[in-house]
């Protein structure tokens, strides 16, 4: 499988480069606006500008306004194609779902299967604890862009009723907390990989369920493994998620 790199001399395309050499894969080709000389394959500053590859697989860790270039070069030439970057608009979200319907799309805010079983036993126990206020605290490293965290925003959908409200923000209120209320709390400093905590909260007990990422390999190492999923099911067009990996 060949493998092209879209946001190669960031963080985590660098920790996506360096998972892929670990086990044997050809980065054929990356898309990054700083050239990195380090690099051991072509970096180009767009798809547009690349010379005549093509690849297996595209995975990208970038920015939400790469998302067009990316689908320029994906869904003409059929290449299946891991969204790991976070932060997307519902204009670009409505984007990716129409690719979606022409090319197989694996997208996760977060690559880890240690952060996909934090979501499903938060969503078990959103159940389970009803009348609990559920509040989400989430922290990464001070260059983050986005935020809330794709990872929190998922972990919210898995907890949330019909009738939850987010509240990112409670400076303009004042008042009680709301029952349908569920918080997410942005921390943001020095080098912290990512960390996400769902706090259930109730009269005279508490409990905490909490992922600490040690260690940005471990998504890498889920991207990578995401790519070799949508490479078995390049022909099938699609939106996967790590349930549909797991499952399959
Ligand atoms: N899904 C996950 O598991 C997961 C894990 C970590 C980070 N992320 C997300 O991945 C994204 C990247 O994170 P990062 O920490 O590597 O960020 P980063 O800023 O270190 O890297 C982003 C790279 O994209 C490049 N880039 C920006 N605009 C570009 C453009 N127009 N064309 C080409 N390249 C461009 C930048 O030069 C940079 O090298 C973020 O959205 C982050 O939230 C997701």
């Amino acid at each position: 499988m060949n493998i092209v790199l879209s946001g190669c001399c960031g963080r985590m395309g660098r920790q996506v480069a360096e998972a892929c050499a670990a086990q044997g894969l050809a980065v054929r080709f990356g898309v990054d606006l700083k050239a990195d000389s380090g690099a051991s394959f072509p970096v180009y500053d767009s798809f547009s500008s690349r010379k005549a590859e093509e690849g297996d697989v595209v995975i990208d860790f970038s920015l939400p306004s790469c998302l067009d270039g990316l689908l320029d070069f994906c869904v003409p030439s059929g290449t299946p194609l891991v969204i790991a970057t976070t932060g997307y608009s519902q204009e670009d979200e409505a984007k990716i779902l129409k690719a979606s319907s022409r090319i197989a799309i694996f997208r996760s805010a977060n690559m880890s299967l240690g952060v996909h079983v934090l979501k499903l036993l938060a969503k078990k126990a959103a159940s389970l604890l009803d009348g609990f206020d559920i509040e989400i605290v989430e922290k990464h490293h001070n260059q983050k862009l986005d935020a809330p965290s794709g990872t929190a925003l998922m972990l919210f959908d898995a907890v949330r009723k019909d009738d939850s409200v987010l509240i990112t923000d409670r400076t303009p209120f004042h008042r009680k907390r709301d029952a349908r209320e569920i918080g997410i709390s942005s921390v943001r400093g020095g080098t912290v990989p990512g960390e996400h905590e769902v706090g259930y909260y109730g009269r005279g007990e508490k409990i905490l369920i909490t992922h600490s990422a040690q260690d940005r390999s471990i998504f890498a190492a889920g991207a990578v493994k995401a790519a070799f999923f949508l490479d078995g099911i390049r022909n099938r067009p699609g939106l996967y998620s790590m349930d549909d990996m797991i499952q399959l």
